[in-house]
């Protein structure tokens, strides 16, 4: 094998800030295999694009024979999979393509791997991993006073996106327990941070709060997330790879519930520092209740434990800073979002919001 490993959806949110940790802190190359959907940005890897470690493979992970031919070809000694379709509104909205990458897809990359693992020699097949990123809304929905989702929580999602990843974690785990593939899942919770596509929560309100846009709020606002400055997500992936305990989960979480009302006031209260002279200021003042998401989780809440006390991981952002922070890439970075904001952006937000 080589000192290499395959990731997928690299050119996304998360992948793309995995691939930026790993390169200041690991020696390994990387070949990103990437579709490039609407949510696969090359621009957000444009600082490694010349790396003699770093290729880019343009195709998707749903194709056999290309994973195949690709495993062949660099021997990698790992398989980091984080392509999928990811936004629970969009699931909702068509949920095909979220059985055809998040399902199907994950299926061809898991077959790919199990052919070219089974051809390893007994060292190497040892040494191999398979590491699927998942999420934990795969367990549903808890109530206020439920205690946090810990890895042996049984499953129940509730939305085509959930349904789909809850799906591809069966699999994985299938595919350790009947072929002995030696397989690692994270299930996390909500990541925010740099790079993140603006359909989701924090860059949709940071990017309308400074047009002066209605800020919307699905329902009551009340609902409950655990979120996660990325890096710290990324950073607990690494963790997993190098330490994880084979056919394991571990639950990753940010030890910060937060109310979406909460999130939002605490944006707005950022950006009136920052920026007064936006064109509406405070920028609280829109803020707009609108219609709920049908089946909308109440409360995400994840118990992290076990990755913190067997392989020492703990998240270093707090929601504070670690949301200055994104705020501040947000400001700083004006090109990056104008560059995303194309027809194809401008057509989801005019029929997820009736604008
Ligand atoms: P994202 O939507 O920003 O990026 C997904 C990437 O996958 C894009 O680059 C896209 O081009 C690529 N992709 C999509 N379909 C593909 C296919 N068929 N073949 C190859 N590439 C394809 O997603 P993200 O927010 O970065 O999430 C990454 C992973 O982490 C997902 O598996 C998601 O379920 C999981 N996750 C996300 C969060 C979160 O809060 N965003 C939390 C927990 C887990
Ligand atoms: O929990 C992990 C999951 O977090 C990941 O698996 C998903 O890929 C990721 O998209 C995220 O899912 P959510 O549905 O929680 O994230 P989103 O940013 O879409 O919404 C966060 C909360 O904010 C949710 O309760 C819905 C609400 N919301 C969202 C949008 C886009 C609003 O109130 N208004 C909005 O416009």
């Amino acid at each position: 094998m080589q000192n290499k490993i395959i990731v997928t959806g690299g050119a996304g949110f998360i992948g793309s800030n995995f691939i930026l940790q790993w390169f200041a802190n690991e020696s390994a190359a990387i070949v990103n295999l990437d579709l490039l959907t609407y949510a696969g940005n090359p621009e957000n890897l444009v600082t490694v694009s010349e790396n003699s470690r770093y290729q880019f493979v343009h195709g998707d992970i749903g194709n056999r024979e290309l994973a195949r031919g690709l495993l062949t070809e660099h021997q990698p000694r790992a398989v980091v999979h984080f392509a999928a379709e990811s936004h629970v509104d969009r699931s909702i909205h068509g949920p095909d393509d979220f059985v055809r990458t998040n399902v199907n897809g994950t299926l061809g990359l898991l077959e790919a791997a199990r052919s070219y693992w089974s051809n390893l020699p007994p060292t190497d097949q040892q040494a191999f991993r398979f590491l699927h990123v998942s999420t934990d809304e795969v367990y549903g929905s808890l109530g206020l006073d439920d205690p946090p989702f810990h890895e042996n929580t049984a499953y129940a999602p509730n939305s085509p996106y959930s349904a789909s990843k809850a799906a591809s974690d069966h699999l994985v785990r299938a595919y350790h327990h009947t072929y002995g593939l030696p397989t690692l899942t994270t299930n996390c919770s909500n990541n925010y941070g740099p790079r993140q596509f603006p359909e989701k929560l924090i860059p949709l309100m940071i990017l309308n709060a400074r047009a002066g846009k209605p800020l919307p709020v699905y329902g009551d606002g009340q609902n409950v997330r655990d979120w996660i400055f990325v890096d710290d997500h990324c950073d607990a992936v690494r963790t997993v790879l190098a330490r994880g305990g084979v056919g394991e989960t571990y639950n990753v979480g940010g030890r910060s519930e937060q109310k979406n009302m909460d999130v939002v006031e605490t944006v707005c209260a950022v950006l009136d520092e920052l920026r007064p002279d936006d064109p509406v200021v405070p920028h609280r003042s829109l803020i707009r209740f609108v219609q709920d998401r049908p089946g909308h989780d109440r409360r995400y809440a994840i118990d992290s434990r076990k990755i913190e006390r067997e392989l020492g991981w703990h998240p270093t952002e707090t929601f504070a800073s670690g949301l200055r922070k994104t705020i501040e890439w947000y400001l700083e970075h004006d090109q990056w979002t104008r560059n995303i904001a194309t027809g194809a952006y401008r057509e989801w937000v005019a029929k997820q919001y009736s604008l």
